[in-house]
Formats: structure tokens, sequence, C-alpha cells
């Protein structure tokens, strides 16, 4: 079981990027957390991919097609712009889990629309880092048993 952690533009700014909205914590810190939940939760690999250009984060769901067996996916500012990342987890149909570290649902209106969200089994908003972990828990639980179904 192989999960692949997909981060959209300027999520490798966490902890100089608004910390008063997306906390303290580095992006190395984020992927320490990643590297540990993903053992803890049975995956053999949590690999991670951060990308600021919406076409590289398309490639990087199509290059996981046979590949990883679930992805968690913030596509940050894409989320609400971004048919091509819809469509790129549509063609894979890779279960996929969208995550944001805030709480976009008590954002801006223009947060308000996730494109993603209709290829992914579920959404975490508003947990901050742990959002991470708890996207992992799902897809590895969604994997294990309905998956399979
Ligand atoms: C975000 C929320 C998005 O609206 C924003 O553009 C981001 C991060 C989050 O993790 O809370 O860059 O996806």
């Amino acid at each position: 079981m192989k999960a692949l952690v997909i981060n959209g533009p300027n999520i490798n700014m966490l902890g100089l990027r608004e910390p008063q909205i997306y906390g303290s914590q580095s992006y190395e810190d984020l992927l320490n957390l990643i590297e540990t939940a993903g053992k803890e939760y049975g995956f053999e690999t949590a690999d991670h991919y951060q990308s600021n250009h919406e076409g590289d984060l398309v490639d990087a769901i199509q290059n996981a097609y046979g590949i990883y067996d679930g992805i968690v996916i913030n596509p940050a500012a894409y989320t609400h712009t971004s048919i091509a990342l819809l469509d790129a987890l549509k063609a894979v149909g890779i279960p996929a889990v969208e995550v944001h570290i805030s709480d976009v649902s008590k954002r801006e209106d223009f947060r308000q629309i996730s494109y993603v969200r209709k290829a992914c089994i579920a959404t975490i908003s508003g947990e901050g880092l742990d959002g991470y972990k708890h996207a992992l828990h799902l897809l590895a639980d969604y994997i294990k048993h309905d998956a399979q179904a």
C-alpha cells in the first residue's frame, strides 16, 4: 500500500506564510509528520510532492497511476480554480482525500468552491497539519476495506 501526498502552491512556505492562519510549523515539519503517519497507518511508502505550478501537479497525478494506491491532496489555491486537477484525479481513478490546513468553510467566498472535491472520497479542513494525518488514516481504511469491495 503506497500513498502520495501532493501539495499545491505556497504550501512550501509553511511557517513563514500567514502563521495566524496556517500555523508556525514548517513544510519540513509537515514532511516528518507525513512519514510518521504513513508508517503508523500501514503504508509501505508515503511519498510527497509539492509544486507551485498547475501543470506539474497534473503530471504528478498522472504519474501516480499504477504506482500509488491512494492520494492525499492539498491543491491550495488551485482547489478553487482547477478543473484540470479534477479531471486528472478522475482520469487516474486513484482514491483521493482532499486536505486544507485552514477551515476554508469559514473564509472568503472565493474559497467556498472546490473542484477537486468531486473526485475525492473525503475532505478534511481546519485541522491544521494534523489534517494530513487524519487523511492518511481515512485513506488507509478506505484502501483496506472499501476499495476492495
Ligand atoms: C489551503 C486553503 C486555500 O484556500 C489556500 O489558497 C491555500 C491553503 C489550506 O490548506 O487551508 O493555499 O488549501
